[in-house]
């Protein structure tokens, strides 16, 4: 299966997201991590820098790196993804067939790479600040009509009345179009990179921890 984390928007917890969906994932499934933004914040967190590797020139098993964990695999950022025209479409095939899970950390852009992406995966997964303009966003990238199956789902939540407000402007929409699982605004999640340990890791019994795994539960 393939989940691609997306949003338009940057700093909305794209990268936060894949890294810990990654994590909870892996308990039971062999995941494959692609970091698609040249950015490469994923490949940081598991020590591997960008580079240009040449993606579509090379196999792709030769792109694959191998973390410390024996359930995760990643593809480090990659800036030769600059100049894409391919389709990504045979790639992520033959990657589906080597794993149960791909989650793909996908950059804050709308370009040809980023709209294939989002046609080709199973699920598009969309994280949204409890904000009225990040709601508007989400509805831009309904507009592109790539994939019927994107939802969004609220980062940050805090217990106060204006988040409150934007979930039940959530629940308003279609079903097809929301996670009903938010994942809590945590301190814990802003030191993940000074230690290069995810939450799930680190505090496995913690609220936020037990939202990933509900988040990705309602997404498998
Ligand atoms: N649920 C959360 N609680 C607290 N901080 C968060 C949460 N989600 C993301 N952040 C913080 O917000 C910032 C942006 O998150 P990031 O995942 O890098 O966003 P993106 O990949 O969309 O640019 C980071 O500093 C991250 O630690
Ligand atoms: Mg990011």
């Amino acid at each position: 299966m393939i989940i691609a984390i997306y949003n338009i928007k940057g700093g909305v917890g794209k990268t936060t997201t894949s890294i810990n969906l990654t994590f909870t994932a892996a308990k039971n499934n062999k995941v494959l991590l692609w970091d698609l933004d040249i950015q490469g914040a994923s490949s940081y967190f598991f020590n591997k820098n960008p580079k240009k590797r040449k993606i579509f020139k090379k196999s792709i098993e030769k792109i694959i790196k191998n973390t410390k964990y024996p359930n995760i695999d990643i593809i480090p950022a990659d800036t030769s993804l600059e100049r894409y025209k391919n389709s990504i479409k045979t790639i992520l095939q033959d990657l589906k067939s080597l794993y149960d899970i791909i989650i793909i950390d996908a950059p804050a852009v709308l370009s040809p790479l980023t709209k294939d992406i989002v046609k080709y995966s199973d699920i598009v997964i969309v994280p949204v600040l409890p904000n009225i303009l990040s709601l508007r966003t989400y509805n831009q990238l309904l507009k592109e009509n790539l994939n019927k199956n994107i939802k969004l789902f609220v980062n940050g939540y805090e217990n106060k009345p204006t988040h409150k407000e934007i979930i039940k402007c959530v629940l308003k929409l279609p079903k097809s179009q929301y996670l009903k699982t938010y994942i809590p605004k945590d301190e814990k999640i802003e030191a993940m990179p000074f230690e290069r340990m995810s939450v799930v890791e680190k505090y496995p019994k913690s609220p936020v921890s037990r939202a990933y795994e509900k988040l990705l539960k309602e997404i498998i």
